[in-house]
């Protein structure tokens, strides 16, 4: 329900909410049962750090030289997991996976209902741009379309979003919207974000938003289990954007390039795990024709063979 509209929110435990009750219990996601005892041991938040670029690591390096650490990660043994091997949890792969594909960007999706009596505001971090003519992005929602988590409920019903990137400046705001509030009930409200209207969908924006994409569902794609057939286990959504968003302080005047220093923006590690964008580098790409007239360059040109 949108903030401040008059009816009475249609607060209905479904069954999605108990399976994800229960996939939450399974994930043991806080890794400490005492979690403000921990956070009040740490240090506090840096308001002085300022987003600057460094020197790379290695400013010197050559082609042909592999890595930057003096041969130290070759020295170190890896050990293979089967994501199927007897006894292993399906919940092993997600926690695996969400804690070393990291950083990972979050889409925070706005979206409406159908009747547009119902909004809901999600982060989701199965979120990339993967194309940009036309501007597309993809979102993996968990658990399948008949118990569709409220947004993607949304979404298939509307075929329209918002695409929100969260900053410093509403962390803790954003992931409270995670909180499984039954349909119905609004995240805006419970967290005190405010809407803003869009121009191609009715879906509202995250006013405190520094960058928001509307967007038009193009294409689901549903995926079974390997581990229990026949259970469907996500959805991958397939976005098109179709209207752009960016505070005005953040952009240049080509309206082309969002400066880091202000977007700030906050990416998903594994478990409860959050990272900011303190320190960048820069790199410039290689050129090819650049680099053959090296003779040392030249030596490293081999055909392609087995182990290469
Ligand atoms: C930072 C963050 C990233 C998340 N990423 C995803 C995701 O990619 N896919 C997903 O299904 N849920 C994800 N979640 C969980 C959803 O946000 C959560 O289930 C939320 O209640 C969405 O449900 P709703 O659409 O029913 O409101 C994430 C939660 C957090 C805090």
């Amino acid at each position: 329900m949108s903030q401040g509209a008059s009816q009475e929110p249609e607060a209905t435990l479904s069954q999605p909410f108990a399976e994800r009750g229960a996939f939450e219990k399974a994930v043991q996601r806080n890794p400490h049962p005492e979690f403000k005892k921990v956070e009040a041991s740490r240090p506090g938040w840096r308001e002085d750090v300022e987003f600057n670029y460094t020197k790379t690591k290695s400013p010197e390096w050559k082609p042909g030289q592999g890595g930057n650490d003096n041969g130290e990660s070759l020295n170190k043994e890896h050990i293979q997991i089967d994501p199927y091997e007897e006894g292993r949890p399906a919940v092993y792969n997600y926690k695996l996976l969400i804690s070393g594909i990291i950083p990972r960007p979050i889409g925070f999706i706005s979206t409406c209902s159908g009747d547009g009596r119902s909004t809901n505001l999600a982060p989701m971090s199965y979120f990339q741009v993967v194309n940009h003519d036309p501007p597309v992005f993809t979102v993996g929602f968990s658990g399948g379309l008949e118990n569709a988590k409220d947004s993607l409920r949304n979404l298939t019903e509307t075929k329209e979003c918002v695409i929100n990137i969260i900053s410093e400046h509403f962390i803790e705001a954003a992931n409270f919207t995670s909180i499984t509030a039954p349909y119905g009930v609004s995240e805006w409200a419970l967290t005190g974000l405010h809407p803003e209207p869009c121009s191609t969908v009715k879906a509202s924006r995250v006013k405190e938003s520094i960058f928001s994409v509307e967007g038009m569902l193009v294409q689901t794609h549903e995926f079974s289990s390997r581990a229990d057939p026949g259970k469907k286990t996500g959805v991958l959504a397939i976005i098109e954007g179709t209207r752009f968003w960016v505070r005005e302080d953040a952009i240049n005047k080509e309206k082309n390039i969002i400066d880091p220093a202000v977007l700030r923006p906050m990416s998903r590690l594994g478990g409860i795990g959050y990272g900011r964008l303190v320190e960048g580098i820069e790199i410039p790409r290689p050129e090819w024709k650049e680099f053959l007239v090296s003779e040392d360059f030249q030596k490293l040109i081999q055909p392609k063979a087995d182990g290469q």
